[in-house]
């Protein structure tokens, strides 16, 4: 103390404030050599750096008006925030979208609305909505599974997503009814609070995995075994964000517990490959599936962005030849999210969900296969006019990622890359991860999927429908080039959907599979 009040008495403050910015005009021309501006400009080239860094939150504070941004804007993340909180996520004064630009989509309403008779069940519970199909009925699987939520948490490993996040969001699952996929991490503790899972693997096979970075079906037959939350088991064969991209998980980042969650050394680099060791052709494919469906009795999918069609079709003559198949296809799209992936996979490879999924699907429809698959849709789908489209184009539950993100609190910061997400969402930080506050977060996700869930069952029935599932290519709309004007999707893609089987949701209801039961 005494020795800086003598310095304080040698020169008064703004002559240290002047030293300070002698040094580092010094080391900015003489000593650092990496930044030309810094050099050129000393001091001031500092500026430049910083304002930079902040400039996304600026833009999105500030400067981007309400429809602006990507990959959700205002207005998107809005409703989300105010669905999940039950606020008020109503807009006033008409719409702020113009309405007549290309590829805007509309539901045709009916003249008048489908009336809920006296003792229906969404009379009772405004926000069911169970998926219309069960997964594994058709291929006789001993535990065949109706996801009870047409809305569900898509593919997040605990790893890229704190275990903060997975926790709220296994609890929100379970308030909400619906179902959370592992993601590609392996089966963690804070998948297991009570919610339905689904297992998800990719190439690095994490926690069914041989010490050689192999499928081990061993590992697979006892973890179903222990944990019968798990209600079906995925695939991945790709995700829109980085098709066919294989990644390194870095030893630095290998604790003890991703190690035992995983399956893996602790410290040690792991790398996810490019592709599976398990399979690398579509019959091989077929027999991995009907191999862990027969060993686990569960219903088993696949995941994939969609790019060529050879090998789907293939896989779809197949089915066509066996008899077998898949019980579930997760279809997700290019503008898919991710924790990390370069900018050139993201923004180009894999062909966005509308154009993917629809190629697809017709690929089974010409096969007349769609009644045997339920249909998974994924890609910024959140919305309930957008699962309205994406349902009449023949998905039967929709997986939200980012959505569900938000719901518990994600201010798309876009960093979850570098671990500093600020929300303690897609961070390992223990620091960060802190601030979330599980038992309020697991509420707003499950508030989000029935405010999401209400809101497409009232558009279902402006429609004229008592279920999503009814909804076809003729119900909805689309602005395509001026020329043509604006069409129906069945137009626009050449296809309409296979008629869904469904008689009622009382049927829905009253299912022995409903839930996994
Ligand atoms: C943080 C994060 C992690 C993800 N991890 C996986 C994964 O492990 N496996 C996978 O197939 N997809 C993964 N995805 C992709 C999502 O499951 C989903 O398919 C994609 O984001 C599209 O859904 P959305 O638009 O609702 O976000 C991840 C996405 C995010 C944002």
């Amino acid at each position: 103390m005494a020795y800086q009040i003598v310095l304080a008495t040698i020169l008064p403050w703004w002559a240290w404030m002047l030293i300070a910015l002698v040094l580092i005009a010094i080391w900015d021309i003489f000593i650092q050599k990496k930044h030309t501006i810094k050099h050129n400009y000393p001091i001031v080239g500092h500026l430049r750096y910083w304002l930079e860094s902040i400039g996304p939150e600026m833009r999105q504070y500030f400067v981007a008006n309400n429809r602006e941004e990507l990959p959700f804007n205002r207005i998107e993340r809005g409703w989300i925030y105010a669905s999940a909180k039950k606020e008020n996520n109503y807009e006033g004064f008409g719409t702020d979208r113009d309405i007549y630009a290309h590829q805007h989509v509309f539901i045709k309403n009916s003249m008048m609305a489908y009336k809920i008779p006296q003792g229906h069940p969404n009379e009772l519970d405004p926000s069911f909505v169970p998926c219309a199909k069960v997964m594994g009925a058709f291929n006789n699987r001993r535990k065949p599974y109706r996801p009870a939520s047409i809305v569900n948490v898509s593919a997040m490993s605990f790893g890229s997503l704190s275990a903060a996040a997975v926790e709220a969001m296994n609890i929100g699952v379970k308030k909400s009814g619906a179902y959370h996929n592992t993601g590609e991490g392996g089966l963690s503790p804070y998948h297991k609070q009570g919610g339905d899972v689904i297992f998800h693997f990719g190439t690095g096979y994490f926690g069914v995995r041989t010490p050689d970075g192999n499928f081990s079906m061993e590992k697979m037959r006892k973890l179903v075994d222990e944990n019968p939350c798990i209600k079906a088991i995925e695939i991945k064969l790709s995700q829109g964000a980085k098709p066919g991209k294989g990644g390194v998980l870095p030893g630095a980042k290998i604790t003890h517990e991703l190690a035992e969650i995983r399956g893996v050394e602790v410290g040690k680099d792991v790398l996810s490959p490019a592709t599976h060791k398990a399979f690398s052709t579509v019959p091989e494919l077929m027999a991995l599936i009907e191999q862990i469906a027969d060993e686990t009795g569960l219903p088993v999918g696949i995941k994939g962005a969609i790019g060529k069609l050879d090998q789907w079709e293939e896989l779809a003559n197949l089915m066509l030849k066996t008899g077998k198949g898949p019980d579930f296809i997760t279809v997700d799209g290019g503008e898919g999210g991710t924790g990390a992936a370069p900018p050139s996979f993201a923004d180009h490879v894999s062909l966005p969900w509308v154009y993917g999924f629809s190629s697809v699907y017709r690929v089974f429809l010409e096969r007349q296969l769609t009644n045997r698959i339920v249909f998974i849709g994924s890609g910024k789908l959140g919305f309930p006019a957008k699962a309205a489209m994406a349902f009449a184009m023949g998905a039967d539950c929709i997986n939200v990622a980012r959505e569900a993100m938000m719901s518990i609190g994600c201010i798309q910061a876009q960093v979850c890359h570098t671990n500093r997400c600020p929300t303690g969402i897609a961070t390992q930080n223990k620091w960060l991860q802190n601030g979330i506050n599980v038992p309020l977060k697991s509420d707003r996700l499950a508030q989000y999927f029935k405010t999401f869930r209400k809101e497409f069952l009232e558009i279902t029935h402006a429609s004229g429908y008592e279920h999503p599932c009814q909804f076809t290519m003729d119900d909805v709309q689309v602005n395509l080039d001026d020329n043509e004007l604006n069409k129906s999707l069945a137009y626009a893609y050449g296809y309409n959907k296979a008629k869904v089987a469904f008689k009622g949701v009382q049927e829905l209801k009253d299912c022995s599979y409903l839930g996994g039961k």
